[in-house]
C-alpha cells in the first residue's frame, strides 16, 4: 500500500504531529507515504516527496507543516478535481489523508466521490468542525490566549486601562469564549451573540463602581456588535467562499468606541497569527497522534471516505459528507458559563 497526506488551510501546530503519527502507523504496516506539497496545489500540480521514518522523527514538537499549506480548492481550478485523481493514480497512491477544517474535509469528500479514496483529520484553531468535539490546534491556541491575557492583565492594572485583545474566530467563538473564561476576562464579543457597546461600557462603569480599576476585554474577529462589526473591513473570500477579514479591525474599534465612551484609557492587541504558531501543547500532541493513527487504521479497515473525530473520550469515524459548508458554533452551556463570571 502507498498512501498521500496533505495538509489544507490555516495552519496549527500539531499538524506535524499528525504527520508523524500517520507515517509511523502506515510504516508499521509496511506501507509507504508519499507528502503532498501545499495541500491540494500540490496534489492539482503533482508534487510530493515520499516521508521517511528519518523525516518524521523530530517533528513531534515542531510547529507549522513540514508539507506547507494552501487554501486551494480543487473544485475553483480547472479539471482541479480530475487533476488530483490523476496525481494520485500517477503516485500510485490508494488513498489520502488530508488534515483540515471544514473545507479541506469538505474537497477531501468530492475526492472520494470522485475515485481517490480518501480520510481526514479535523484541524483548525477556530474548533468549529462539525461532528467533532475537538480540532487540532485548539489547545495550543487558547494557551496562547491565556498567557496574552495574563500579561495584559498585569500592565492593564499598572495603568488602570481597558485592555482590549482581539483573537481569531470569523464564524465561530470558541477561541474567545474558551480562552477568555480560561484567562479571566471581563467581558467577551463572540460572532454567536449579537451585542452591544453599551453592554460592555455599562460593565466596564460597573467595575470601576465596585473599585476594579482595570479591564480586560475579549473580541473575536467575527463578533457581531451593533455598529462595529459591520465596519470590519472585508477583503472578498477565499476559494472555499469564506470572507477574508482585515485581522486589526474590530479590536481597534472596539477599544477605540470604549475609550471614548467611557473617557478610560483604552488599548488593544491583536494576537492574529501567534495563535497558530509556535509548538503545540502536550494536549494537542497526544491527540494529533492518536487522530494520525486512527486514520491510517481507518484505511486500513477499508472506511475511506471518513473524518476521525472525538467524541467522549473515543477517536470515532464520520462520515465525511457531513461536514462540508457546516460551521460548529459554540453550545450556549459554554456562553452561559463564560458569562456567568461577568
Ligand atoms: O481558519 C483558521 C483561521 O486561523 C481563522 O481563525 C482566521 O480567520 C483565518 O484562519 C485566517 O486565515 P489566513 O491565514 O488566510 O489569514
Amino acid at each position: 500500500m502507498r498512501i498521500g497526506i496533505l495538509t489544507g488551510g490555516g495552519d496549527v501546530p500539531p499538524l506535524n504531529a499528525a504527520i508523524r503519527a500517520v507515517c509511523r502507523r502506515a510504516f508499521q504496516y509496511g506501507w509507504e507515504v508519499y507528502g503532498i506539497l501545499d495541500g491540494y496545489r500540490g496534489l492539482i500540480e503533482g508534487r510530493a516527496m515520499q516521508l521517511t521514518a528519518e523525516a518524521v522523527a523530530p517533528i513531534l514538537n515542531v510547529g507549522g507543516t513540514i508539507l506547507h499549506s494552501s487554501r486551494t480548492n480543487p473544485e475553483k481550478v480547472e479539471d482541479g478535481v480530475q487533476r488530483c485523481v490523476e496525481t494520485a493514480k500517477k503516485l500510485g497512491l490508494d488513498a489520502v489523508v488530508a488534515i483540515g477544517g471544514d473545507d479541506t474535509l469538505g474537497a477531501a469528500y468530492v475526492l472520494s466521490q470522485a475515485g481517490l479514496p480518501a480520510v481526514g483529520i479535523p484541524k483548525t484553531i477556530d474548533n468549529d468542525v462539525a461532528e467533532t468535539e475537538y480540532c487540532l490546534g485548539f489547545d495550543t491556541a487558547i494557551n496562547v490566549i491565556v498567557d496574552a491575557l495574563e500579561r495584559l492583565r498585569t500592565t492593564a492594572a499598572s495603568h488602570h486601562r481597558v485592555l482590549v485583545c482581539e483573537v481569531m474566530g470569523r464564524g465561530a467563538g470558541w477561541l474567545a469564549i474558551v480562552g477568555g473564561m480560561a484567562g479571566g476576562a471581563d467581558y467577551i464579543f463572540c460572532p454567536e451573540v449579537p451585542d452591544k457597546l453599551d453592554s460592555v461600557v455599562a460593565h466596564i462603569r460597573r467595575l470601576r463602581e465596585q473599585g476594579k480599576r482595570y479591564s480586560i476585554v475579549v473580541v473575536a474577529e467575527g463578533a457581531q456588535i451593533e455598529g462595529i462589526g459591520a465596519e470590519v473591513e472585508e477583503l472578498g473570500t477565499d476559494a472555499f467562499g469564506n470572507p477574508l477579514l482585515r485581522h486589526r479591525g474590530i479590536g481597534q474599534r472596539v477599544a477605540n468606541a470604549i475609550e471614548e465612551a467611557t473617557g478610560l484609557n483604552t488599548r488593544e492587541v491583536v494576537l492574529a497569527y501567534l495563535q497558530r504558531g509556535g509548538s503545540p501543547t502536550a494536549y494537542d500532541r497526544a491527540i494529533a497522534t492518536r487522530f494520525g493513527i486512527a486514520a491510517v487504521d481507518l484505511i486500513k479497515g477499508g472506511q475511506t471516505g471518513h473524518m476521525v473525530a472525538l467524541k467522549g473520550r473515543e477517536v470515532v469515524p464520520v462520515k465525511l459528507d457531513r461536514i462540508a459548508g457546516v460551521t460548529q458554533m459554540v453550545s450556549p452551556d459554554f456562553i452561559e458559563a463564560a458569562k456567568a463570571m461577568f
